[in-house]
Order: structure tokens, then sequence, then C-alpha cells
């Protein structure tokens, strides 16, 4: 894991992803919009690696994938070294793009079947030519394959011939091939079984080391995020729920939402398995098209009360605890995280982690 440095290389301000919907195919009319992102602001420092949890749906590869520029945000600013890129195209974009790169979850699809692995990792030299003369491309690609522990002699061969974890491999030499400062990983391990799981978590953290890169990290397993994260965002329904390092998120939730998600995750530590209870998250995932009043999370809320139908919390260290400094005080999106409650005692967050 990176220290955490000072000056944000990336900052994202209320962005905000509506998908319209529309109804009738010659006179289309629109009837609402899927909100998928809704309000969402972060940052990331150099060389450090955000995670980002959530459940299916709550909008964590729209973020990806307009921070990419794959999609154009319907609102909110994304900076990038201070320069506000949310709206570049053309030459300018172009230049940016080059920096900030992106690792698709699926390694079977996203790698085109009819070019060879050296054709696929060598391709984006094909968009950017200023990133490699021409000669020296073959020599580059061959550096890359070794870099992320492939035998560069494969680079003739075609995807199918190569194992899960290895098309990853190949999908993050790609991704590293015009040298970027930021990686997007989209789920990134998602599909690999548990045991090539860890390997490649492994590569992508030595490469960090290697070349300094800053991960946004998603994935909807707790375990593998805090594993790779410094720090931790939790997404609910195209929201942010909570904040912090990983430490903060994993040992002192303060977010109901967050602390549903962590209590359904075994614990390491037997002893303090034992402290923690189980807390069923109830219902379904509202659809986005027609999220609650106020908070988000209130349909499926323990602590839910008359005010959080009507007021939006907003993602604020919590005041009881804004004094102490200690852990618990981090950003959370909940009018009520300061308070204790039935679960939070079973749940054993400790005084430690209210500051007290
Ligand atoms: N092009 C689109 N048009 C309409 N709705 C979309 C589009 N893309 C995504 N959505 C909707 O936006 C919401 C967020 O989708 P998104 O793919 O960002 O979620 P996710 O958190 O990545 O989920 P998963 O964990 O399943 O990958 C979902 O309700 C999805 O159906
Ligand atoms: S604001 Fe209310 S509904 Fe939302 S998480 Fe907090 S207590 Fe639950
Ligand atoms: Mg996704």
């Amino acid at each position: 894991m990176a220290e955490r440095a000072a000056e944000p290389i990336l900052e994202v301000r209320d962005l905000v992803k509506h998908y319209p919907l529309t109804r009738g195919v010659l006179f289309q009319k629109r009837t609402g919009a899927v909100r998928a992102v809704d309000g969402v602001s972060f940052e990331l420092a150099a060389g450090e690696t955000l995670g980002i949890v959530g459940e299916s749906g709550c909008g964590k590869s729209t973020v990806a994938r307009t921070l990419v520029h794959l999609e154009r945000p319907t609102a909110g600013r994304i900076r990038y070294r201070g320069e506000d890129i949310t709206r570049l195209s053309g030459r300018a974009l172009k230049a940016v793009r080059r920096n900030i790169q992106m690792v698709f979850q699926d390694p079977y699809t996203s790698l085109n079947p009819r070019m060879t692995v050296g054709d696929i990792v060598g391709e984006p030299y094909e968009i950017h030519p200023e990133a490699a003369p021409k000669g020296d491309r073959r020599r580059r690609v061959r550096e890359l394959l070794e870099v992320v522990g492939l035998d560069p002699d494969y680079a003739g061969r075609y995807p199918h011939q190569f194992s899960g974890g290895q098309r990853q491999r190949i999908g993050i030499a790609r991704g590293l091939a015009l040298r970027p400062e930021i990686i997007v990983a989209d789920e990134p391990v998602s599909a690999l079984d548990v045991s090539v799981q860890a390997q490649v978590v492994n590569l992508m953290e030595r490469l960090q080391a290697e070349f300094g890169l800053a991960y946004l990290f998603i994935a909807h397993d707790l375990s593998v995020v805090r594993h790779i994260s410094d720090r931790v965002a939790v997404m609910y329904l195209g929201r942010l729920a909570e904040t912090g390092t990983d430490t903060e998120i994993y040992e002192h939730p303060t977010h109901p939402y967050t602390r549903a998600l962590l209590s359904a995750v075994p614990r390491p530590d037997p002893a303090a398995g034992a402290r923690r209870a189980r807390i069923p998250l109830a219902g379904e995932v509202p659809s986005p098209a027609h999220p609650p009043s106020g908070c988000r999370f209130r349909t499926r809320c323990w602590k839910a009360r008359e005010r959080c139908a009507r007021e939006v919390p907003e993602l604020a260290v919590p005041e009881a605890y804004r004094a102490s400094g200690g852990p618990a005080a981090h950003p959370s999106a909940c009018h009520f995280a300061a308070e204790p409650d039935e679960p939070d005692e079973l749940y054993g967050t400790g005084e430690a982690g209210r500051g007290a």
C-alpha cells in the first residue's frame, strides 16, 4: 500500500449520470431517468488505491466509465491534476486519456479474439502513435508481457490460448502500455477463480509500487477491496454512503449500510467474529429510476426515522465524532451515524470507535 500524497491527482465533484427513460419508437417521449450516479465526490492521490464497493447496480461501473470518458456525465466535475477535464474533446482529451487507463472486469470478452496478444497489448500505440516510435513497439510489447509475468514469446498467440488469469494479465499489460498515472480497474478479479484472484491482486500491487500508479479499484467483494485499498468508498444506489481509510471503514463503520455489508463477511479473527452479529439487509435495492426520498437507504435501514424520508444526509464527518479525531471521525452519509443502536452493540464497534 502506498503513502497518501497531499495533492489529489484526480478530483471528482458532484458527479451525476442519468440515463433517460423513453417511450415510443418514432416520437420518443422522455418518461423519466435512471439515476445511476447521483452526486458522487471523491479524490484520488498519486500512487494510492481507492476502493469502491457496493451491491450490483449501485453505479460503480458508471463512475468508472465517466472517468475514462467512455460516457459523458450529466453533471459534475472531473479534474485531473487541477485541470477540468469533464468536457474536453479532440486532442486535449486524447492527451489526458493517455494518463487514465481502464482495466475491465471480464478478460473473456474484453480482448478481441481475432487479434494476437502482441497486437492487443500494442493497440494503444495505434491510437497514440506519439507514445512509442513504430520501430520500438515490438520490443515494448515484449517488455510489457514480461512485466505482467507472461512469456514474451507468447505475443503471437491468441486470447483463447490463455487462462482467465493470464488474460487479465494481458488486459493489465494493455492498460500499462501508455505508462498511465491512473488505472481505473472495474472488478478486475471478479470473473477469476479465488486462487487466481490473489495472484492478479498481488501483480497489481507490485506494478503500483514499480510504476507509482494510482488505482481506482472497483469490486463488490469487501475482502479483496480491503486487501488492496488505502481508502475505501462505500456506494449505495448512486451515492456514497461512507468513505475512510481501510481501518476506519472495516473496523469502525458508522453507516448502517456499511455495517450490514460487513456483518456478512467472515472475519479472519474468530474472537472478533464472535462479537459480530449478522445484520440482515431487509428488502430489495430500490430502482434507481425511483430512488426513495431523503436517505436512499431508508427503505432497508433498521435505524430509519421520519427525518430520513425528508432530508438527504450529506456525506460528512458526524458532529459527535469531529472533535475526537478517533477512527469513527470519517465521512458518513447518515443523520444518525453517531447514535448507538442495537446492532451496533452486537456488532462491537466499541468505545474506541466512538472516540470516547
Ligand atoms: N446505458 C445505460 N442505460 C440505462 N441504464 C443504465 C445504463 N448503464 C447502466 N444503467 C443502469 O444504471 C445503474 C448502475 O449501473 P452500473 O453498471 O454502473 O452498476 P454497477 O454498480 O457497476 O453494478 P455491477 O456490480 O452489477 O457491475 C443500473 O441500474 C443499470 O441498470
Ligand atoms: S439517514 Fe436514516 S435511513 Fe439513512 S442510513 Fe441513516 S438512519 Fe438509516
Ligand atoms: Mg459494474
